[in-house]
């Protein structure tokens, strides 16, 4: 425990809470929220629908404001930056996956994945389009390169979204209810891409789920309620 004390995490939350002002007076979505995201990890978070999950991985990723607390990325605190690092942050620092993919629908898998390198100077045009065949060949879909939206599977869409969430190499992976939209054989192949992707890179990534199969497989389970954690565990296997 004391290692990990010592260690930066690569995103942390200290006191993170989002009120919203509604009709029926001020709803807690987050409510004072610590958590440390250490490199590496692969957490699901959990939780009852409207305990707050969104709301917790939309400020974790810069999406929005907190109305109390930080979020430190490293060890910067990303209230503090400007507009225009927050933008930088985004691009680079945080690699987002949503259960409706957003993938662009006039563009190929193979330009979906580069789509985010196009801002990206460490890398030449050529080298961009092998970046995204190698991401592709990654999440199994190399023979799928030429294929738009409309020619590919939930399943199949949402490994390219996850390729283009990986493009620039990020810090973590914030994934809400990736497998959400799919049926079990696609939410599985989803689930392997994410798990691959873990082991042979170490990419660290945060995942809402509600599937308590896809749960087992993280290495820590995070639970809310009404906006509080509620469980932090650590499994082994
Ligand atoms: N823009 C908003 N305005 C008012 N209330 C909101 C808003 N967004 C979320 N909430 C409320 O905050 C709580 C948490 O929502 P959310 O983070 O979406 O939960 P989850 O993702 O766990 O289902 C819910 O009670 C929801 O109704
Ligand atoms: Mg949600």
């Amino acid at each position: 425990m004391k290692e990990k004390e010592n260690s930066t995490a690569v995103l942390e939350a200290r006191q993170l809470t989002k009120s919203y002002d509604t009709a029926a007076g001020e709803v807690r979505a987050v409510d004072r929220v610590d958590l440390r995201i250490e490199k590496g990890d692969f957490l699901a978070l959990m939780g009852p629908s409207g305990s707050g999950k969104t709301t917790l991985l939309s400020m974790l990723g810069a999406l929005e404001p907190p109305t109390e607390g930080q979020v430190m990325l490293r060890d910067r605190e990303i209230g503090k930056m400007t507009e225009r690092e927050l933008a930088q942050l985004r691009r680079f620092d945080i690699g987002f996956v949503f259960q409706s993919f957003y993938l662009v629908d006039h563009l190929t898998a193979q330009e979906n994945v580069r789509f985010p390198l196009g801002f990206n100077k460490d890398y030449s045009p050529d080298e961009k389009e092998q970046r995204a065949s190698e991401l592709l060949r990654m999440v199994g879909l190399e023979d799928r390169s030429d294929h738009f939206p409309r020619q590919l599977s939930g399943g199949e869409k949402q490994r390219v979204a996850i390729a283009r969430a990986l493009a620039n190499s990020p810090a973590v992976v914030l994934a809400d209810e990736p497998t959400g939209n799919l049926d079990q054989e696609s939410g599985d192949s989803v689930m392997e891409a994410f798990e691959d992707l873990h082991q042979r890179l170490g990419q660290t990534v945060v995942m809402v789920t509600h599937d308590p199969l896809v749960a087992q497989r993280a290495r820590r389970v995070v639970r809310l309620k009404s906006g509080r954690v509620v469980e932090d565990q650590e499994q082994t296997g």
